[in-house]
C-alpha cells in the first residue's frame, strides 16, 4: 500500500480565509478530505501534518523516513528561502513534488524561486487548490511504476 506524507507550511492553514482571490475558498480542511478520498480509491493512504513553525516542518519530514514512500509538500514563503527544508528534503530523500496553489511566476519576484524546487521530482503550480490532487495522483503512479 503506498503512503504519502502531505505537508503544507505556514499560512495554509489559513486556507479560505486568507486572500481568496489568491487562494480561492476552499479550507484546509476542505482540501485534506479531498485527498483522503482520492487514497482510498487509489488503495493507498496518507497522513497530513500542516504548521507555521519551521522545526515542526522538518520533525515532520524526518518521521517520513521508512514510514511514507513519497511526499507531496506545499512549504508556503519557505519555499523561497528554507534551506533547512530543502535540507530535510534531501536528507530523507523520498520523491517529492511540490504544490502552490497560485502561479507564483505571474507574482512578486522573491517568489519566483524556489529552493525546493531542485530536490523535487516534480512541481505542480498555478492550478489553485486541485494542484494537490494532480501532485498527489502523479506521485502515487510514480511510485507504483517503479
Ligand atoms: C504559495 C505561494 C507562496 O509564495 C506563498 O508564500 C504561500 C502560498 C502557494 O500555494 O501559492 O504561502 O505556496
Amino acid at each position: 500500500m503506498v503512503s504519502i506524507l502531505v505537508v503544507n507550511g505556514p499560512n495554509l492553514n489559513m486556507l479560505g480565509k486568507r486572500e481568496p482571490e489568491v487562494y480561492g475558498r476552499e479550507t484546509l480542511d476542505d482540501i485534506v478530505a479531498r485527498l483522503e478520498k482520492v487514497m482510498d480509491e487509489l488503495g493507498g493512504r496518507m497522513e497530513h501534518c500542516q504548521s507555521n513553525h519551521e522545526g515542526v516542518l522538518i520533525d515532520a519530514i524526518h518521521r517520513a523516513k521508512g514510514v511514507h514512500d513519497g511526499i507531496v509538500i506545499n512549504p508556503g514563503a519557505f519555499t523561497h528561502y528554507s534551506y533547512a527544508l530543502r535540507d530535510a528534503l534531501a536528507a530523507v530523500s523520498l520523491p517529492t513534488i511540490e504544490v502552490h496553489i497560485s502561479n507564483v511566476h505571474a507574482r512578486e519576484a522573491f517568489r519566483h524561486h524556489s529552493v525546493i524546487a531542485p530536490i523535487a521530482v516534480g512541481q505542480v503550480i498555478g492550478l489553485g487548490t486541485d494542484g494537490y490532487e494532480w501532485a498527489l495522483r502523479a506521485l502515487v503512479r510514480k511510485i507504483s511504476r517503479v
